[in-house]
Protein backbone atom coordinates (compact mmCIF):
# COMPACT_ATOMS: atom_id res chain seq x y z
CA UNK A 1 0.00 0.00 0.00
CA UNK A 2 1.44 3.46 -1.03
CA UNK A 3 2.53 5.80 1.67
CA UNK A 4 1.05 8.88 1.49
CA UNK A 5 1.28 10.67 4.55
CA UNK A 6 3.60 11.94 6.68
CA UNK A 7 4.13 12.75 10.32
CA UNK A 8 6.07 15.81 11.51
CA UNK A 9 6.49 15.53 15.59
CA UNK A 10 6.80 19.58 16.73
CA UNK A 11 5.39 19.47 20.14
CA UNK A 12 8.76 19.04 22.12
CA UNK A 13 9.82 22.07 24.53
CA UNK A 14 13.23 22.16 22.61
CA UNK A 15 15.08 22.16 25.78
CA UNK A 16 18.62 21.12 23.75
CA UNK A 17 18.32 24.92 22.33
CA UNK A 18 17.17 26.86 25.37
CA UNK A 19 16.93 29.95 26.11
CA UNK A 20 15.81 30.78 22.36
CA UNK A 21 13.05 27.96 22.39
CA UNK A 22 11.48 29.67 25.55
CA UNK A 23 9.33 31.99 22.91
CA UNK A 24 10.79 30.42 19.32
CA UNK A 25 9.62 27.07 17.93
CA UNK A 26 12.71 24.95 17.30
CA UNK A 27 11.39 23.85 14.48
CA UNK A 28 10.69 27.58 12.77
CA UNK A 29 14.94 28.06 13.62
CA UNK A 30 16.27 29.70 10.54
CA UNK A 31 18.69 27.34 8.07
CA UNK A 32 19.90 30.16 5.85
CA UNK A 33 16.37 31.68 5.24
CA UNK A 34 14.22 28.83 5.57
CA UNK A 35 12.68 27.42 9.02
CA UNK A 36 13.86 24.25 9.86
CA UNK A 37 10.71 22.34 9.41
CA UNK A 38 10.38 23.78 5.85
CA UNK A 39 13.27 20.85 5.17
CA UNK A 40 10.77 18.07 6.33
CA UNK A 41 8.20 19.23 4.25
CA UNK A 42 10.25 19.29 1.49
CA UNK A 43 11.88 16.39 2.06
CA UNK A 44 8.08 14.76 2.14
CA UNK A 45 7.00 16.07 -0.74
CA UNK A 46 9.75 15.38 -2.96
CA UNK A 47 9.13 11.74 -1.75
CA UNK A 48 5.81 11.50 -3.07
CA UNK A 49 3.78 12.25 0.33
CA UNK A 50 0.75 13.74 -0.16
CA UNK A 51 -0.51 15.05 3.27
CA UNK A 52 1.61 16.36 6.10
CA UNK A 53 0.25 15.87 9.55
CA UNK A 54 2.02 18.41 11.83
CA UNK A 55 1.58 17.44 15.45
CA UNK A 56 2.22 20.80 17.80
CA UNK A 57 1.98 22.20 21.03
CA UNK A 58 -0.65 25.05 21.68
CA UNK A 59 2.88 27.62 22.08
CA UNK A 60 3.96 26.63 18.33
CA UNK A 61 1.00 28.66 16.26
CA UNK A 62 4.29 30.19 14.12
CA UNK A 63 4.10 27.08 12.59
CA UNK A 64 0.43 26.94 11.29
CA UNK A 65 1.10 30.87 10.22
CA UNK A 66 3.97 29.96 8.34
CA UNK A 67 2.11 27.68 6.09
CA UNK A 68 -0.55 29.53 5.68
CA UNK A 69 -1.87 31.62 2.36
CA UNK A 70 -0.65 35.46 3.69
CA UNK A 71 -3.00 37.54 1.47
CA UNK A 72 -1.59 40.52 3.57
CA UNK A 73 1.93 39.91 2.40
CA UNK A 74 0.89 38.96 -1.05
CA UNK A 75 -1.03 41.75 -1.94
CA UNK A 76 1.64 44.26 -0.60
CA UNK A 77 4.64 42.03 -3.02
CA UNK A 78 1.88 42.46 -5.45
CA UNK A 79 1.65 46.35 -5.34
CA UNK A 80 5.60 46.49 -5.23
CA UNK A 81 5.71 44.49 -8.44
CA UNK A 82 7.97 41.61 -6.93
CA UNK A 83 6.72 39.02 -9.13
CA UNK A 84 9.62 35.90 -8.38
CA UNK A 85 9.19 36.95 -4.17
CA UNK A 86 5.22 36.87 -4.53
CA UNK A 87 5.59 33.17 -6.57
CA UNK A 88 7.95 31.51 -3.97
CA UNK A 89 5.69 32.78 -1.18
CA UNK A 90 2.72 31.17 -2.91
CA UNK A 91 4.58 28.26 -2.84
CA UNK A 92 5.01 27.74 0.73
CA UNK A 93 1.52 28.10 1.63
CA UNK A 94 0.74 25.58 -1.22
CA UNK A 95 2.92 22.92 -0.59
CA UNK A 96 1.18 20.51 1.02
CA UNK A 97 -2.25 19.24 2.14
CA UNK A 98 -1.51 20.02 5.85
CA UNK A 99 -3.44 18.85 8.42
CA UNK A 100 -2.41 20.06 12.76
CA UNK A 101 -3.20 17.77 15.68
CA UNK A 102 -2.28 19.61 19.09
CA UNK A 103 -0.37 16.83 21.86
CA UNK A 104 -1.61 18.73 25.39
CA UNK A 105 1.24 17.37 27.50
CA UNK A 106 4.97 16.58 25.36
CA UNK A 107 4.78 13.02 26.70
CA UNK A 108 6.83 11.54 24.71
CA UNK A 109 7.60 10.56 20.74
CA UNK A 110 4.96 7.47 21.19
CA UNK A 111 2.58 9.60 22.35
CA UNK A 112 2.83 12.35 19.54
CA UNK A 113 2.22 9.66 16.80
CA UNK A 114 -0.28 7.88 18.97
CA UNK A 115 -2.28 11.47 18.52
CA UNK A 116 -2.72 11.39 14.63
CA UNK A 117 -4.36 7.33 15.16
CA UNK A 118 -7.87 8.83 13.85
CA UNK A 119 -6.24 11.34 11.19
CA UNK A 120 -3.35 8.61 9.56
CA UNK A 121 -6.89 5.72 10.02
CA UNK A 122 -5.53 1.95 8.81
CA UNK A 123 -2.70 2.71 6.04
CA UNK A 124 1.01 3.08 6.39
CA UNK A 125 2.42 6.07 7.20
CA UNK A 126 6.25 8.14 8.27
CA UNK A 127 7.35 9.97 11.09
CA UNK A 128 9.90 12.55 10.68
CA UNK A 129 11.92 14.16 13.62
CA UNK A 130 12.36 17.92 11.92
CA UNK A 131 15.77 18.27 14.23
CA UNK A 132 17.26 15.53 11.66
CA UNK A 133 17.69 17.27 8.81
CA UNK A 134 19.30 14.84 6.08
CA UNK A 135 21.32 16.31 3.19
CA UNK A 136 20.89 14.37 -0.28
CA UNK A 137 20.35 14.51 -3.74
CA UNK A 138 17.48 11.17 -3.08
CA UNK A 139 15.66 13.01 -0.12
CA UNK A 140 16.21 10.60 3.04
CA UNK A 141 12.52 9.29 2.79
CA UNK A 142 12.61 8.47 -0.64
CA UNK A 143 15.69 6.07 0.05
CA UNK A 144 13.49 4.44 2.75
CA UNK A 145 10.48 4.25 0.84
CA UNK A 146 12.70 1.68 -1.63
CA UNK A 147 13.51 -0.31 1.32
CA UNK A 148 9.58 -0.36 2.26
CA UNK A 149 8.67 -1.40 -0.76
CA UNK A 150 11.07 -3.76 -1.27
CA UNK A 151 10.02 -5.88 1.93
CA UNK A 152 6.75 -4.53 2.17
CA UNK A 153 7.66 -3.96 5.91
CA UNK A 154 8.08 -0.86 8.30
CA UNK A 155 11.50 0.64 7.93
CA UNK A 156 13.85 3.20 10.07
CA UNK A 157 16.74 4.84 9.18
CA UNK A 158 20.01 4.62 11.10
CA UNK A 159 23.28 5.65 11.19
CA UNK A 160 26.54 4.50 13.49
CA UNK A 161 27.03 6.23 16.64
CA UNK A 162 30.28 6.78 18.34
CA UNK A 163 30.06 5.43 22.32
CA UNK A 164 30.10 8.86 23.82
CA UNK A 165 26.63 9.36 21.87
CA UNK A 166 24.86 5.64 22.50
CA UNK A 167 22.82 7.54 25.39
CA UNK A 168 21.10 9.64 22.88
CA UNK A 169 19.69 7.12 20.84
CA UNK A 170 17.35 4.14 20.13
CA UNK A 171 19.59 1.15 19.21
CA UNK A 172 19.07 -1.66 16.94
CA UNK A 173 19.85 -5.33 17.52
CA UNK A 174 20.66 -6.05 13.58
CA UNK A 175 20.92 -8.99 11.13
CA UNK A 176 22.26 -7.99 8.15
CA UNK A 177 20.14 -8.52 4.81
CA UNK A 178 21.83 -6.48 2.24
CA UNK A 179 24.76 -3.84 2.35
CA UNK A 180 23.46 -1.18 4.43
CA UNK A 181 20.00 -2.86 5.10
CA UNK A 182 19.27 -4.88 8.57
CA UNK A 183 16.16 -6.95 9.87
CA UNK A 184 15.81 -5.18 13.43
CA UNK A 185 15.67 -8.25 15.73
CA UNK A 186 15.29 -5.87 19.06
CA UNK A 187 15.54 -2.32 20.20
CA UNK A 188 16.34 -0.35 22.84
CA UNK A 189 15.94 3.06 24.01
CA UNK A 190 18.99 5.34 24.83
CA UNK A 191 21.00 2.44 26.86
CA UNK A 192 23.85 2.73 28.05
CA UNK A 193 26.70 1.54 26.37
CA UNK A 194 27.67 -1.54 27.71
CA UNK A 195 24.34 -2.87 27.42
CA UNK A 196 24.09 -1.60 23.65
CA UNK A 197 23.04 -4.66 21.10
CA UNK A 198 24.88 -2.48 18.38
CA UNK A 199 26.02 0.69 17.25
CA UNK A 200 23.61 1.40 15.09
CA UNK A 201 21.20 4.70 16.57
CA UNK A 202 17.93 5.31 15.21
CA UNK A 203 17.89 8.87 13.46
CA UNK A 204 14.66 10.52 13.00
CA UNK A 205 12.82 8.73 10.26
CA UNK A 206 10.20 5.68 10.17
CA UNK A 207 7.72 3.99 8.15
CA UNK A 208 5.08 2.55 9.97
CA UNK A 209 2.29 0.47 9.33
CA UNK A 210 -1.03 1.35 11.60
CA UNK A 211 -0.50 -2.06 13.93
CA UNK A 212 1.78 0.55 15.65
CA UNK A 213 -0.94 2.43 17.18
CA UNK A 214 -2.93 -0.21 19.20
CA UNK A 215 0.22 -1.02 20.72
CA UNK A 216 1.35 2.74 21.19
CA UNK A 217 -2.09 2.75 23.53
CA UNK A 218 -0.83 -0.20 25.50
CA UNK A 219 2.89 1.08 25.91
CA UNK A 220 3.82 2.49 29.45
CA UNK A 221 6.04 5.29 29.54
CA UNK A 222 10.04 4.52 29.38
CA UNK A 223 13.08 5.88 29.41
CA UNK A 224 12.52 10.04 31.27
CA UNK A 225 9.05 8.62 31.73
CA UNK A 226 7.80 9.42 28.01
CA UNK A 227 6.30 6.89 25.94
CA UNK A 228 8.70 5.65 23.76
CA UNK A 229 8.26 4.33 20.15
CA UNK A 230 11.32 2.47 20.44
CA UNK A 231 9.56 0.50 23.18
CA UNK A 232 6.45 -0.27 20.98
CA UNK A 233 8.55 -1.16 18.24
CA UNK A 234 10.01 -3.88 20.30
CA UNK A 235 6.76 -5.13 20.43
CA UNK A 236 5.26 -4.17 16.99
CA UNK A 237 8.51 -6.79 16.14
CA UNK A 238 6.11 -9.84 17.64
CA UNK A 239 3.81 -8.93 14.84
CA UNK A 240 5.70 -8.06 11.94
CA UNK A 241 8.58 -7.73 10.14
CA UNK A 242 10.93 -4.30 10.95
CA UNK A 243 13.52 -2.97 9.07
CA UNK A 244 16.77 -0.26 9.41
CA UNK A 245 19.00 1.10 6.10
CA UNK A 246 21.63 2.94 6.86
CA UNK A 247 21.08 5.91 4.46
CA UNK A 248 23.05 7.85 2.13
CA UNK A 249 24.12 11.44 2.99
CA UNK A 250 24.37 13.82 5.47
CA UNK A 251 22.89 14.51 8.50
CA UNK A 252 22.89 16.67 10.84
CA UNK A 253 20.91 17.02 14.62
CA UNK A 254 19.94 20.74 14.09
CA UNK A 255 17.89 20.83 17.49
CA UNK A 256 21.35 21.44 19.49
CA UNK A 257 23.54 24.78 18.71
CA UNK A 258 26.86 23.21 17.40
CA UNK A 259 24.75 20.42 15.10
CA UNK A 260 22.56 23.59 13.69
CA UNK A 261 25.49 25.96 13.01
CA UNK A 262 26.85 23.26 10.81
CA UNK A 263 23.87 22.47 9.01
CA UNK A 264 23.83 26.40 8.48
CA UNK A 265 27.66 26.15 7.43
CA UNK A 266 27.53 23.12 4.88
CA UNK A 267 24.08 24.13 3.39
CA UNK A 268 25.27 28.09 2.90
CA UNK A 269 28.49 26.89 0.84
CA UNK A 270 25.80 25.06 -1.16
CA UNK A 271 23.94 28.17 -1.86
CA UNK A 272 24.63 29.54 -4.98
CA UNK A 273 23.47 32.82 -4.60
CA UNK A 274 25.64 33.15 -1.29
CA UNK A 275 28.34 30.12 -1.63
CA UNK A 276 31.49 32.11 -3.13
CA UNK A 277 31.27 34.88 -0.68
CA UNK A 278 30.85 32.76 2.43
CA UNK A 279 33.92 30.75 1.56
CA UNK A 280 36.02 33.50 1.14
CA UNK A 281 34.82 35.12 4.75
CA UNK A 282 35.38 31.58 5.88
CA UNK A 283 38.99 31.58 3.98
CA UNK A 284 39.88 34.94 5.95
CA UNK A 285 38.73 34.25 9.19
CA UNK A 286 40.49 31.06 9.16
CA UNK A 287 43.72 32.64 8.34
CA UNK A 288 43.87 35.30 10.15
CA UNK A 289 42.97 33.22 13.25
CA UNK A 290 46.12 31.07 12.93
C1 LIG B 1 14.20 10.22 19.62
C2 LIG B 1 13.96 8.72 19.73
C3 LIG B 1 15.28 7.96 19.63
C4 LIG B 1 15.99 8.36 18.34
C5 LIG B 1 16.17 9.89 18.27
C6 LIG B 1 16.72 10.31 16.92
O1 LIG B 1 14.90 10.64 20.78
O2 LIG B 1 13.32 8.42 20.96
O3 LIG B 1 15.04 6.57 19.64
O4 LIG B 1 17.24 7.70 18.28
O5 LIG B 1 14.91 10.55 18.46
O6 LIG B 1 16.95 11.70 16.85
P1 LIG B 1 15.03 12.20 21.18
O7 LIG B 1 16.17 12.73 20.37
O8 LIG B 1 13.73 12.84 20.84
O9 LIG B 1 15.34 12.18 22.64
Amino acid sequence: MKVRKAVITAAGWGTRFLPITRSQPKEMLPLIDRPLIQYSVEEAINSGIEQVIMVTSASKRAIEDYFKHSPELENYLAGKGETELLKRMGEISGMADFCYVLQKEPKGLGDAVLMVKAVVGNEPFAVILPDDIIDNGIPALKQMLAIYDKYNAGVVAVERVGDEDIRKYGIIKPKKVEDNVYQVLSLVEKPEPSEAPSRLGIIGRYILTPAIFDILKVTPPGKNGEVQLTDALNTFLKQEKLYAVELEGTRYDAGTPLGWLKANVDLALKREDIAQEFREYLKKLLTSSH
